[in-house]
C-alpha cells in the first residue's frame, strides 16, 4: 500500500502576536493547514484578519511567535540562514503593488536577470534568454525587456511581477491580493493568467484576496480567517454552496451578488474587536447572531462538518 503523499506544506499551531503599546496585537493565533502539490488554497476574511501575516508566515519571511511550518518534509522554522536562502527559490510571492516591488531605473529585463541569476549560475545570454522566456511566459514579450516599469500598464506590470517570482522555478507561490489594486476587467486576464501558470508548473499556490468571487473562480479550497482565527476551511464548491461557519455565511452575503443567496441575510453587529483583545472563547462571538453562553466558554476546535470541510463554531443545530 502507498502512503499518501505528503503535503508540500505542513502549517501547525503557527501564531504571529506584534509588539505593541499595551497588550500585544494578535495577528495570527494556533493557525494548522496543508497545502497540497498542485493546490490552490484562497485565503479570505476582513482586512486585518491577518491574510497577509499568514502569507508571510507560511514563507518564513517572518518569524512565528510559536509554530512550525514545514515545506515538503523540511521545516523552515528553525533552518539556518544560509540553508534558508537556498530554499527560498522554491517559495516566491507576488505583492498587491507591483510597481513598489519593481525599481523604476531598472529595466524590465536587468531586473528579471538579476532574478534568474539570483539562483541559478547562467552566463548574460542565457539569462536573458530566460527572462525572454518568462515574459512570453505571462503574455508580454522580448521586445519589452529593455523598457522601465512606468512604460507599462498596472495588469502589465502585475505579469512582470509574475514572471519575476516565476523565475527560480518555485513549486510553492504566495499572492497577496495580488489582482486588487487592478481595474475590474483586468483582474480577470490576470487571475485567468496566474491559474494557467499553475496548472502549467504544477504550482501550489496560496491566493489571499478579500475579493471572495475572485478567491472562488481561482482556488480548489479556501479558509476564512477572523481575528487571526480559521473559521473555516473547505473545497471550494462546498465553502459557497453550502458555508458551515457563521461568519462564512455573513461574509458571503455581504458580498456584491451575495444577497441572491436566498435565505435571511445574516447580518454582521457591531466592529470588529481588537485584535490586541479578542474576545474569549469564539472569537466572533460579539458579532455572532447565534452567540450562545458557551461560547464565551473555550475556543471552538476545527471540526469536520463533511469531508474536507470544516468548522470553528460548536453549534450544530444551526440551519444556515
Ligand atoms: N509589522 C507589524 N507590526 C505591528 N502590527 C502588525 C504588523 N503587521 C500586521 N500587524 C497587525 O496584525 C493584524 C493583521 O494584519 P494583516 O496585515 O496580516 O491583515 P490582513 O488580513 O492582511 O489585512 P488587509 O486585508 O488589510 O491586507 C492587524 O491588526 C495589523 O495591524
Ligand atoms: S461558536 Fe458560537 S459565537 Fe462562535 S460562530 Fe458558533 S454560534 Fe457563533
Ligand atoms: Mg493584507
Amino acid at each position: 500500500m502507498t502512503e499518501a503523499a505528503a503535503p508540500l506544506l505542513a502549517v501547525r499551531g503557527i501564531t504571529r502576536h506584534f509588539a505593541a503599546k499595551g497588550p500585544p496585537v494578535r495577528a495570527v493565533e494556533d493557525v494548522s493547514f496543508d497545502i497540497q502539490r498542485g493546490e490552490v488554497l484562497g485565503v479570505v476574511g476582513e482586512s486585518g484578519c491577518g491574510k497577509s501575516t499568514l502569507g508571510r508566515l507560511a514563507l518564513r519571511l517572518i518569524e512565528p511567535t510559536t509554530g512550525t511550518v514545514a515545506f515538503d518534509g523540511t521545516e523552515l522554522t528553525t533552518m539556518a540562514p544560509q540553508a534558508l536562502r537556498r530554499f527560498r527559490r522554491h517559495m516566491q510571492m507576488v505583492f498587491q503593488d507591483p510597481f513598489a516591488s519593481l525599481n523604476p531605473r531598472m529595466t524590465i529585463g536587468d531586473a528579471l536577470i538579476e532574478a534568474v541569476r539570483f539562483h541559478d549560475r547562467l552566463g548574460k545570454t542565457e539569462a536573458r534568454d530566460r527572462a525572454a522566456a518568462l515574459l512570453r511566459q505571462v503574455g508580454l514579450s522580448a521586445e519589452h525587456l529593455d523598457r522601465y516599469p512606468r512604460a507599462f500598464s498596472g495588469g502589465q506590470r502585475q505579469r512582470i511581477a509574475i514572471a519575476r517570482a516565476l523565475a527560480p522555478s518555485p513549486r510553492f507561490l504566495v499572492a497577496d491580493e495580488a489582482v486588487s489594486a487592478l481595474d475590474v476587467s483586468i483582474q480577470a486576464e490576470v487571475v485567468n493568467l496566474l491559474k494557467s501558470l499553475q496548472e502549467e508548473f504544477g504550482l501550489a499556490l496560496m491566493f489571499i484576496s478579500h475579493d471572495l468571487s475572485v478567491v472562488e473562480v481561482i482556488s480548489d479550497r479556501a479558509m476564512v480567517l477572523y481575528l487571526g482565527r480559521i473559521m473555516e476551511i473547505a473545497p471550494i464548491d462546498d465553502l459557497y454552496s453550502r458555508p458551515a461557519h457563521p461568519y462564512t455565511v455573513a461574509l458571503l452575503q455581504a458580498a456584491p451578488g451575495g444577497g441572491k443567496r436566498g435565505g435571511d441575510r445574516l447580518l454582521l453587529k457591531g466592529e470588529i474587536p481588537s485584535p490586541s483583545a479578542p474576545p474569549s472563547g469564539c472569537v466572533f462571538r460579539t458579532r455572532c447572531p447565534f452567540a450562545i453562553a458557551d461560547c464565551a466558554r473555550d475556543v471552538p476546535p476545527l471540526t469536520t462538518v463533511r469531508p474536507g470541510q470544516l468548522k470553528a463554531c460548536i453549534r450544530d443545530d444551526l440551519t444556515l
